[in-house]
């Protein structure tokens, strides 16, 4: 007799019952808090990422310009951290992966022999990545998982006998308070090997009137961006949010270092969401918390680097100093 047994993974297990279970749940948890507040996370089904190319083609948002200037100025910088192996061009959150067609490109023409592994938490714009990349890069292999940031974790451990370069772009990390940043990158840490790379975009402290202007740009488009979560909820659970009795406030907290997104309601207001059978009451002037926008010195980053297993290799900041993309090695000895 044989007895064999298998170990369900998250993904296994992710169909879209337990998925939308899920959603629903932390709905549920965040709308009855006291402070209100949803995950920022759920930003980005297709709707939502749609809507974030939108904010990086915004003049206002910084970030995007920045570090695409980066990534073309020092693009023979970061191919040089690679030792001359086959390796794994992973990236957490590739979006649209704008930003990273410049390394592609570049490591292509320099004859690098790697597999891009774009993970992303919307099915929508991993069809169109992979769509668009292989138009673009025929040469190109890529092999995309469509996974939150710590599934896309596990599957990553599974790789062992590859070399990998991690990309974390755009300030993404930004989104983890200080504590859960450094839970993340001890959790990339243990699913990597000694000498594996990875570069990680930090946007940094700089004059707070151009912070806010990046997120309460004129046309809107972040404010629609936040609205869309209450659109979701609407579509996917039922919910009966009317936009119209919200707006949109967006504030630099000083204490924190994080741009703070919210949706204020403007009245006494009483919304059913179906799937989860309950009603959420709203004072007027109430306020749903949205989400964290991290702003990082360079003392915090050569902080986070040392205390979760990291030599740093090299700061790339722009000629403003308003962003840095981080090159880190990981440390195992
Ligand atoms: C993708 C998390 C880096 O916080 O700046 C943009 C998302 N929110 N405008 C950020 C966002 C509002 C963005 N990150």
């Amino acid at each position: 007799m044989k007895a064999t047994y298998r170990v369900l993974t998250p993904q296994d297990l992710d169909n879209g019952e337990i998925t939308s279970q899920t959603f629903a749940l932390e709905v549920l948890t965040g709308l009855s808090e006291n402070p209100k507040r949803l995950q920022s996370k759920y930003f980005y089904d297709d709707e939502g990422s749609r809507l974030f190319q939108q904010i990086m083609a915004l003049p206002e948002y910084y970030l995007t310009r920045c570090e695409r200037d980066i990534l073309t100025q020092r693009r023979q910088d970061i191919a040089g951290h690679i030792a001359a192996q086959p390796f794994l061009l992973v990236e957490l959150g590739a979006g649209d992966g704008q930003k990273t067609r410049i390394l592609i490109d570049h490591f292509l023409h320099r004859r690098l022999s790697f597999t891009y592994v774009p993970v992303d938490i919307s099915e929508g714009a991993m069809q169109t990545l992979t769509t668009t990349l292989s138009r673009e890069f025929p040469q190109l292999d890529a092999d995309g998982v469509v996974a939150e940031y710590f599934d896309g974790l596990k599957w990553l451990s599974a790789q062992t006998d590859h070399r990998k370069l991690v990309l974390f772009l755009g300030s993404n990390i930004g989104n983890f308070n200080r504590p859960q940043a450094k839970h993340f990158l001890r959790s990339l840490w243990n699913s990597l090997n000694d000498g594996d790379i990875v570069l990680i975009g930090f946007d940094l402290k700089k004059d707070i009137d151009l912070m806010l202007k990046a997120y309460n740009d004129s046309r809107g488009i972040t404010a629609a961006f936040n609205f869309n979560l209450l659109k979701r909820i609407n579509r996917e659970l039922g919910g009966d949010f009317d936009i119209g009795k919200f707006r949109f406030y967006a504030s630099y907290d000083v204490f924190s270092g994080a741009i703070e997104s919210y949706l204020v309601s403007l009245e006494a207001q009483t919304v059913p969401i179906k799937s989860i059978g309950q009603s959420f009451r709203f004072k007027p002037w109430e306020p749903i918390h949205m989400e964290y926008s991290y702003k990082f010195l360079p003392s915090d980053i050569e902080e986070l680097a040392q205390e979760t297993g990291y030599t740093i290799l090299q700061h790339l900041t722009d000629p403003q100093g308003y962003f840095s993309d981080s090159i880190w090695r990981v440390n195992k000895t």
